[in-house]
């Protein structure tokens, strides 16, 4: 079977990626630094090697050495706020450890590369849904680093002849059926996680910013995709690539938009446990929607998200979160 080189493959989203690879029955190798990722997220199935996409030294022995035919570049910082206050350490480690990954690429000659981009490469949309075609118009460096990446990706794969995927994630969540992979941030920035620990009384209650937005509830919308869902599509595109299509753009997401009241109610329902809720302003920068269109994902890779309702997916994240939390349930 071929080999992956999974980079950031310890962390939340690429952990559930190396066990989906895995399954399919592709060898394996992580490359990941630790510094969000935690090494118990990786199989002995697959190898693992601690250190930096920004090496590229390294890289140049890991290539060839594992006759690697397709690198996933999950490693990167994803911290929105935190990129406005520290952008050089986000170009630094997201563009230039991309850089640094095709540049070994090229080299070694490696087919196949997979990109995890991002909502945030369009900024507030004119409309929604949000297709790949819309203008490209990030308000933040960590949108700037990603869509800075893609522009890389295009030229540097017509001038070497390797093909991608760059895959534009909304919002990731939900965790791995059996519960033992999951979601860990620290400090914990996104919507069900931080819910969930205002429902075990980690936290005191949960922070609702803006109730008037042009909303049916006046609470901003967001697309929830399943981090399960997000798995199957980058083994579908990997395929596509394979087989010989072209490089590929990629909106993955539900489809579908729930406000962040919707998200407590499905909390609330999933874990029977009352959340308080406090109001709050609006956040600078908050569009009132968020939602993908990811037709063009659907009708090139036959791909459906099978986790479609909110309780689908908080239940795994329930799941995950109560096992992280030592069980706590309130
Ligand atoms: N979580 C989301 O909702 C979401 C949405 C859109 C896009 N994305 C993108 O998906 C990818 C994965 O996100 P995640 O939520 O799993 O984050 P994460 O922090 O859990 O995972 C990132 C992993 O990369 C590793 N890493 C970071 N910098 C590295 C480096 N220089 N060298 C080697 N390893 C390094 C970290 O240790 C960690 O294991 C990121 O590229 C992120 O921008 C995530």
């Amino acid at each position: 079977m071929p080999t992956s080189l999974v980079c950031g493959g310890a962390g939340y989203i690429g952990s559930h990626m190396v066990r989906s690879l895995l399954e399919e029955g592709e060898r394996v190798v992580v490359l990941d630094n630790l510094s969000t990722g935690r090494r118990d997220f990786v199989p002995a199935e697959a190898l693992f090697i601690q250190g930096d996409v920004r090496d590229g030294e390294l890289l140049d022995r890991l290539l060839p050495q594992h006759d690697v035919n397709a690198v996933f570049l999950f490693a990167s910082l994803i911290k929105v706020g935190e990129s406005v206050s520290l952008p050089l350490a986000y170009y630094e480690n997201n563009f230039v450890g991309a850089l640094r990954v095709v540049e070994s690429m090229v080299r070694s000659r490696t087919p196949h590369f997979i990109f995890s981009s991002s909502a945030a490469v369009y900024g507030e949309p004119e409309a929604v849904p949000i297709t790949e075609d819309m203008p490209l118009r990030p308000t933040n460096p960590y949108g700037e680093t990603k869509l800075a990446v893609e522009q890389m990706l295009r030229w540097a794969s017509e001038a070497h002849g390797f093909t991608y995927g760059a895959l534009r994630y909304f919002n990731a969540c939900g965790a791995i059926e059996d519960a033992t992979l999951g979601e860990v941030q620290e400090p914990e920035t996104h919507l069900i996680p931080l819910v969930l620990d205002a429902a075990i009384g980690e936290k005191e209650s949960i922070s609702v910013f803006g109730d008037d937005y042009d909303t049916p509830d006046g609470t901003c919308v967001r697309d929830y995709i399943h981090v399960m869902d997000l798995a199957r599509a980058h083994l579908l595109t990997l395929d596509a690539l394979r087989r010989g299509g072209g490089s590929k753009i990629y909106n993955l997401g539900n489809g579908r938009g729930f406000s962040v009241e919707e998200v407590i109610d499905a909390c609330r329902s999933v874990t029977g446990l009352p959340i308080k809720v406090v109001r709050a302003p609006r956040r600078a920068g908050d569009p009132a929607r968020l939602i993908a269109s990811s037709d063009r994902a659907r009708q090139e890779l036959g791909w459906t998200p099978h986790y479609q309702s909110l309780e689908s997916i908080v239940e795994t994240s329930w799941r995950w979160h109560r096992k992280r939390r030592g069980g706590r349930t309130a």
